[in-house]
Formats: C-alpha cells, structure tokens, sequence
C-alpha cells in the first residue's frame, strides 16, 4: 500500500484564508491524507496566500524560492500555491516559480482533494482558478480537536470596491450563506466545545443581500444567540457606510455578543475617502462612533488605516490624526498604501514618497500606542470576565515602567469581551473557560491581573 501523504499548510493574509486553510486541512484528512504540523515532515507544501499589498506577495514568493533545493533532492515533493494570490497570478506563478505544481484560486478550494490526486499522478503543473464556480469548502465537525473558539464565514467576496483594494478582484462579488446552514454550523460546533464564533466576511453588515428571505447580521446574531452552549459571538469586517441602528441594538441586547467593533476608517480626509470610494465622510462615522457608545458605554472600536494613498498631502494626514485623537480608538493597524495592478487607484500616481509613507506610519502607530497605553492604564483596578485561550509562556517588562518584571507576568492567556487581551495568574486547567480577573497593570497591548475566583 502506498504510504499515507501528509499535508502542511501555510496561511498569510486575513481571518477568511486562515478559515480557508483549517477547511481545506479537514477537507483533506477527510479524504485520507495525513497532517504535518512541521514543514519538514510534509509530502505536500500548500501555501495559502494574500494579495493585498505586494509585500504580502513577496513574502510568498520568496517561501517558495527557499523550497527550490529541497524540490531538486525530493522530486516527488508537491508544491502548491493557494488563495488570493493564487486567483491573481494564475499561471504567472509557474512562469516565476517553475517548481511549483498547482495554482488553485480562491473558488476551487473545495476541488483541492482531486486536485492532490492529480498532481500525485502527473508531473504536468495544474491550474485551477474558475471564477464561476460555486465555492464552499465543507466543515466536518467531529471527533477531531474543533478547539473552542472557531471561525465561521457567514457570506464571501465583497461588492463595494474601494479603489485601492485587490479583494472584490480576487474573492469575486458578495454571497450570503442562507441563516439555516450557519445555525446549524455554530450549533454543531458549540456541541463539540465551541464557546467563541467570530463570524467572518469582508462586509459582514451586508450580510442577507441577494437572499430575498429578510436575513440580515443583526437577525443572523438573534438567531445564532439561541445557541444556549454559546458563550461569545463576534464578527468582522463592518463597513462604516452599512453598521445600521438594528444592528447595534441588537449588540446591546444580546449580552452573547462582544462588545467590539472592528471599523476600518482608512482616513479622516473626505477627500482622500472619496477617492477611495469608501461612501462616507469623517463626520459620518465619528457619529456613528458616538451612537455606538452611547448604545454600548465602552465598546472597543478599532481600526484601519491607509497612509499614503495617492494625492494624501499635510492637511489630508492631519485629519487622520485629528480622527484618532477624537475617537480615541481601542487599537489601529496602519498601512502604507501598495498600489495593486487592475483596481482604480491604480491609474493613479503613487505620488507619497516611501519616506513620507513611512513617517506618516509611524506617527499614526506611536500616536495610537499613547492612547492605548492611556485608556488601559484607566482599567487597573476593575474586573473582566475573561476567556481562557491559552498558556502564556512569555515575560514581559516594558522598558517604559519601573514596575518590577513580577508585575508583567502570569500563567495564562486570555480576552475580555471588548478584545482586551489579558496575561494573568490563575488556577490550573481553566483554558476554554471564563473566568473572573482583577487588573493590576496594563502596557498599551495587554491587561495584566491576578484571577479572582
Ligand atoms: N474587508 C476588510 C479587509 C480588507 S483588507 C475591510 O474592508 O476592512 C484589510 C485592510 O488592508 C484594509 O482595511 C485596508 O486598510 C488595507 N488595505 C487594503 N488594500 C490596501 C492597499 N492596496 N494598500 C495598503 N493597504 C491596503
Ligand atoms: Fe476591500 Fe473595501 Fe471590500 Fe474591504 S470593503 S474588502 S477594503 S473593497
Ligand atoms: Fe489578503 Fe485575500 Fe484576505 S487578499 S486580506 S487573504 S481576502
């Protein structure tokens, strides 16, 4: 009998491809491959990839260089390039990177078995990047370790095209998944452990259109709230064109849902957001910031942000700033903008030196590493709930402090439910459990305490 092939999957990009992986590896087991946890163990290298900036590109590409030796001893290794990347490049990739055997985009995942058993028996490379399909990878929710926290994708693709964007490109136009299937999804993994669902799309807030039956996310969280093994529900992307009353009152109303809202704003310049066709202004969301506490005092907004998109001068930055010193946001991840060959703005000019990106980055970074510190030094003293995820191995001493190292310590890992994340002292055996933690010192990315109970 031939021995058993193992698989090994690399994910770069967002929650959706690290989702697209842990599908594609069930998929797999399911049909009688094995699973290396170390790439040097594997028979089969798939790499799971992300277009957004070219730097995510070449991260890829130059994983993939540094298999070309190992390719030539073991000619029988089978590389194979998944995703995002995968849907842009095509058969490009092979021209660049000869090695490679398979290119399968981001909508024949699902075909990813067959295809192994393909490459397996023919040297030829294989392509497979149909844009028409149908996609859905199945979920087999059995004996396996499902964990207790899961991603679940409740729609793909996205309809709204800012113009600086390669998604709508690579993961085609928006689908909904009907109500009755994600249920069901979320109840069966809840009775195998599940006590966290991040639902997952790159709009989630339109979620329901094209369905014709009414669903849209504040039912689809009614709905999903039901489930009583259920602890915490969250979901990510929210546009801040489409977040509706509806929907935060029903964040309010069902205390299962975390108090968190990931909301990029790119920029505080209306002028900048209208070239990049985001469809609000900064007034627009500084009040929907301000509805969103008022429903739901110390909800954790966070963010993205794009420096440097074409014509992004002074006046335009500083009204970024200006945004982050108003809201005074829980987190931001910030971005130089990478222009992406076929969306809009690349016609335009990458006018903003590298140079003026980088500070522009930097100041939005330190600026907002200020106001965490600030609001997460105001939590010492009060209690979280906290969910367990983890062992924390690691110790850390801000070198701001002068507090001891004692104070930056503690067993376990966990997350509050407005995403603060939590190093604290606590009992054994408590991962996948809540449990209460008193605050007693903060940093500007972690909450540090003793647990209570
Ligand atoms: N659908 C999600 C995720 C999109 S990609 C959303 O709308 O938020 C995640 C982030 O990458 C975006 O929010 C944006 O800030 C950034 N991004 C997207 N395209 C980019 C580009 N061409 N250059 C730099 N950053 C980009
Ligand atoms: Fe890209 Fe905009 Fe869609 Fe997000 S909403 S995936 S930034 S096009
Ligand atoms: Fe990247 Fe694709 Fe996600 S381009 S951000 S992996 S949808």
């Amino acid at each position: 009998m031939q021995k058993q092939k193992n698989v090994f999957i690399q994910t770069f990009g967002c929650q959706m491809n690290k989702l697209d992986s842990e599908l594609s590896l069930g998929l797999v087991r399911e049909t009688g491959y094995g699973i290396a946890t170390e790439i040097g163990d594997a028979d089969i290298i798939l790499y799971n990839t992300c277009s957004v900036r070219a730097h995510a590109e070449e991260k890829v590409y130059s994983h993939i260089g540094a298999l070309k030796a190992r390719k030539l001893r073991e000619p029988g290794l089978i590389i194979g390039v998944l995703g995002c990347m995968a849907q842009k490049d095509g058969k490009q990739v092979f021209k660049r990177s000869p090695h490679v055997n398979l290119v399968i985009g981001t909508r024949m995942l699902h075909k990813l078995p067959d295809i192994l058993r393909s490459a397996e028996e023919c040297e030829e490379h294989i392509l497979a990047v149909d844009k028409d399909q149908f996609f859905s990878i199945p979920r087999f929710v059995n004996g396996h370790d499902n964990g207790f926290q899961n991603y679940v994708s409740i729609m793909r693709g996205c309809d709204n095209y800012c113009t600086y964007c390669i998604v709508p490109y690579v993961r085609g136009s928006e689908v909904s998944r009907k109500i009755d299937d994600i249920y069901s999804e979320v109840y069966q993994l809840a009775d195998h452990g599940c006590r966290e669902v991040t639902l997952l799309g790159q709009n989630v807030n339109s979620y329901g259109k094209g369905l014709d039956d009414g669903s849209n996310l504040a039912r689809l969280l009614q709905k999903i709230g039901k489930i009583d093994k259920l602890e915490r529900i969250r979901f990510v992307t929210s546009h801040p064109k489409d977040v509706t009353k509806e929907l935060l009152e029903e964040m309010k109303n069902n205390p299962k849902i975390c108090r968190y809202l990931h909301l990029p704003a790119q920029s505080g310049s209306d002028k900048i957001l209208q070239k990049m066709n985001r469809k609000y202004t900064s007034k627009h969301y500084k009040d929907l910031v301000a509805n969103a506490r008022k429903i739901m005092p110390g909800i954790s907004i966070s963010s993205d942000f794009i420096v440097g998109f074409p014509g992004e001068n002074d006046a335009d930055f500083n009204e970024t700033v200006e945004l982050l010193n108003d809201v005074r946001f829980f987190n931001c991840f910030v971005f130089k903008y990478s222009p992406r060959k076929g969306t809009v703005a690349s016609r335009l000019k990458d006018d903003i030196e590298e140079k003026i990106k980088k500070d522009r980055n930097q100041i939005l970074l330190n600026l907002q590493k200020k106001i965490s510190l600030e609001e997460n030094t105001k939590l010492i003293g009060s209690n979280f709930d906290v969910l367990v995820e983890r062992l924390n191995t690691k110790t850390f001493a801000p070198k701001s402090t002068d507090k001891p190292e004692e104070s930056f310590q503690g067993n376990f890992m966990g997350r509050t439910k407005y995403n603060h994340i939590v190093i604290f002292s606590g009992e054994d055996s408590i991962i996948g459990k809540t449990v209460s933690v008193k605050i007693d010192n903060a940093t500007e990315f972690t909450l540090y305490g003793k647990q209570l109970n």
